[in-house]
């Protein structure tokens, strides 16, 4: 059974692993182990865990109690598609209303909007705020 649970600062090798593997597949952005390490340190890092494995993983990047992201967001492909994904977004959203956080925003894959919008994200903030980027 896959459980939901906090990172340990002993599993910073295999959190980095698993990023890693998201990286290869173009889906999500690379960490550095300092920066995992100290996310674990302030329980910011979720893992989803079956038979001793991690499987799963999402992080809450705490910027401020106004705005927090949800980021490094990856299931293994043999465990999609039974709930592990929206599990770990459920911990993150938890973890950030104990924080008192107000908002949680994520910057993902076009394809992936209608995925987050059905736990509750959505492109609009409060039908009058939108996110504008400068590339540079
Ligand atoms: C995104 C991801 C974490 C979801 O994990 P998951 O464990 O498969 O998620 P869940 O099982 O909770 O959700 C699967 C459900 O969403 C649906 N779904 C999958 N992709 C979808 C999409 N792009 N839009 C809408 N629904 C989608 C599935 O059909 C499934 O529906 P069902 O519950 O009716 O069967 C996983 O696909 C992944 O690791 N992708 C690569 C990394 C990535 O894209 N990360 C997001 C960027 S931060």
């Amino acid at each position: 059974m896959v459980l939901i649970r906090n990172a340990q600062a002993k599993e910073v090798d295999e959190v980095f692993d698993l990023i890693e593997r998201g990286v290869k597949e173009g889906s999500i952005l690379k960490r550095t182990k300092t920066e995992i390490s100290s996310l674990i340190k302030n329980e910011l890092v979720f893992v989803a865990e079956d038979n001793s494995n991690i499987v799963g993983i999402v992080i809450l990047d705490f910027y401020s109690k106004r705005l927090s992201e949800l980021r490094s967001m990856y299931v293994t492909p043999e465990y999609r598609n039974s709930g592990v994904g929206k599990m770990l977004v459920n911990a993150l959203l938890k973890k950030a209303e104990q924080l008192k956080i107000k908002e949680v925003m994520t910057i993902t894959l076009k394809e992936m909007a209608p995925w987050f919008e059905k736990s509750g994200f959505s492109e609009e903030v409060h039908g009058f705020k939108v996110a504008l980027f400068k590339k540079l």
